[in-house]
């Protein structure tokens, strides 16, 4: 709907069936369809993905749903960051069209007992130490693909992992949706913005940007012709020193397999999940 100014009333839709309606007639007017999957918290970084969608579609369907099914018990899906009331403001600032923010029960119904697998992209990075959340993440997309239908969907390169998982599902189960991957939107001084950043203390806050600077650091050795294993150490020590710890990986990765790489002999990435305090942090970066 839109307002005399020309800006669209942002609709909240909590249930598939009126989700499905609202696409259904804007596909019989010929009209494009972007879907942004979040787990709300909304910060610029989710906001990149809305304004990427609103300039390829005619239409923005961000899907706001804290995900229980990729948190392991002993995760945070309690503490997990919630405010829809602001999170809906930054969507009508955008003139984005609809908000879908299903309850639990309507994504899992009684009952569920369906899940979708990846394997191989999934088994290394974040797959190895949080072992059911690509699993939960997989399920989810593919039933917000299934259920909102979009042309395109968005997804950060900060989570670079979860990118090519959902780029290869939705490619195996011939979903028609071309998914897109958009840059990582970043700090003033370099941390990735993440709804999980709202854990840090202010000594943490100070302390976190290591993270990216040391990625870099390595990247720039990898392309200097130096080996993935030295320059992973002295990324490992450099972290350890800021006080990160413990360090779930640092890895020189195939860019699109995901495949350990000695050298950047070609299209490279170099990721890493590290935690600092209580909070878990990830971050990558292209090589050259
Ligand atoms: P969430 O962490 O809320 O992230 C939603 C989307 O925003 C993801 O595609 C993520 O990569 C992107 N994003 C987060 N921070 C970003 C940043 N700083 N720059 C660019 N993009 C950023 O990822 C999830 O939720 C969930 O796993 C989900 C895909 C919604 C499935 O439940």
């Amino acid at each position: 709907m839109r307002t005399g100014d020309g800006a669209k009333t942002l609709e909240v839709v909590r249930d598939v069936a009126s989700l499905r309606a609202k696409v259904r007639e804007w596909r019989r007017q010929d009209e494009t369809v972007g879907l942004i999957p979040t787990m709300g918290a909304l910060h610029d970084g989710h906001l990149a993905l809305v304004k990427a969608a609103l300039d390829s579609c005619d239409h923005a369907v961000t899907t706001i749903f804290v995900n229980p099914t990729q948190f392991a018990p002993n995760e945070d899906f309690e503490a997990y960051p919630r405010d829809e009331a602001d999170d809906l403001s930054k969507l009508q600032a955008l003139s984005a069209d609809v908000a879908f923010v299903p309850p639990v029960e309507e994504m899992y119904a009684d009952g569920f007992s369906t899940s979708v697998a990846v394997s191989g992209l999934t088994e290394g990075l974040c797959g190895a130490t949080r072992p059911h959340f690509f699993g939960g993440v997989a399920t989810v997309v593919s039933k917000l693909l299934l259920q909102a239908l979009p042309d395109k969907a968005f997804f950060g390169e900060k989570d670079y992992q979860q990118l090519q998982v959902v780029t290869r599902m939705a490619r195996d189960l011939d979903i028609p949706v071309e998914i897109v991957g958009v840059p990582t939107v970043r700090e003033a001084d370099g941390l990735a913005m993440s709804s999980r950043n709202w854990y840090l203390s202010p000594e943490e806050r100070a302390a976190a940007p290591a993270l990216y600077k040391v990625l870099c650091d390595i990247a720039a050795k990898l392309s200097a012709g130096q080996t993935s294993a030295a320059a992973i150490a002295e990324g490992r020590t450099v972290l350890e020193a800021a006080g990160f710890g413990p360090i779930d990986y640092i890895e020189v990765c195939d860019a699109s397999s995901l495949e350990p790489l000695e050298t950047a002999d070609r299209p490279a990435r170099v990721l890493a999940a590290a935690h600092l305090g209580r909070t878990r942090l990830i971050d990558n970066v292209a090589v050259g």
